[in-house]
């Protein structure tokens, strides 16, 4: 079985998608975004297609493609759809694949499915990646016992922002996951500036090894 991450994330807005890229390009991996919510501006995909450095090949199709950028419970809701969560499987890949889901854990999919409840059918290790910013304690350690408590693999906690080593030891300790290390904030995002953050800020063979958990 090839090597598969779900990134996961404690809020929308958090850098799944730039840590995505990121990783993306460093494993020459494949990358998926199976519900996309919002097309009027740049998607993930075309993002990380921008950041990864890797060509459109690497960019897999979204299952769902919804116009309005709300939960995709609302925005399937808008256009007289309804997602089947159980429909949903990672696509074969030769190589690496990297899954980025939509906002946060517990998003809703449809009026009764959660994201979470995909991960918890996938069991594929996750990648939680969170801020640094104030209120991260509360918002990572929910997180990671709602994933634990789906039986979900944590494959470890990325990082995104300025330093706070307190609130990051905090949340590798309290949450007995292993922090995998921390994306700073780049003034400038161009594909050579993620990759040369994600040389130095992480362990490529972090991402090698198999999960912990
Ligand atoms: N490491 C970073 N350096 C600079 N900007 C970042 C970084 N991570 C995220 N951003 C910016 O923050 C915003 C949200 O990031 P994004 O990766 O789209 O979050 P998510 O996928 O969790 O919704 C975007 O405008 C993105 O460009
Ligand atoms: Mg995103």
């Amino acid at each position: 079985m090839r090597r598969r991450f779900v990134i996961a994330g404690t809020d929308t807005g958090v850098g799944k998608t730039v840590f995505s890229a990121a990783l993306v390009g460093a494993l020459s991996a494949f990358y998926w975004k199976p519900v996309q919510a919002g097309l009027a501006e740049e998607t993930d995909s075309q993002t990380v297609l921008r950041l990864s450095g890797l060509d459109s090949t690497h960019v897999l199709p979204e299952a769902w493609r919804l116009a309005a950028p709300v939960s995709p419970h609302l925005a399937a809701q808008l256009e007289g759809v309804v997602i089947d969560p159980d429909q949903l499987s990672p696509p074969d890949c030769d190589g690496a694949l990297v899954i980025e889901t939509a906002g946060g854990l517990m998003t809703p999919l449809t009026s009764s499915h959660l994201t979470i409840d995909v991960l918890a059918r996938w069991k594929i290790p996750a990648i939680l990646c969170t801020r640094t910013s104030l209120g991260t304690i509360n918002h990572s350690l929910l997180s990671i016992e709602a994933l634990r408590r789906r039986g979900v693999p944590i494959h470890g906690v990325a990082f995104v922002g300025d330093e706070d080593a307190g609130a990051q030891a905090a949340i590798a300790e309290l949450g007995r996951v292993r922090a995998l290390g921390r994306l700073p904030y780049l003034p400038e995002l161009t594909p050579q500036s993620l990759r040369q953050a994600f040389v130095r800020c992480f362990r490529l063979a972090d991402f090698r090894e198999e999960c912990a958990e």
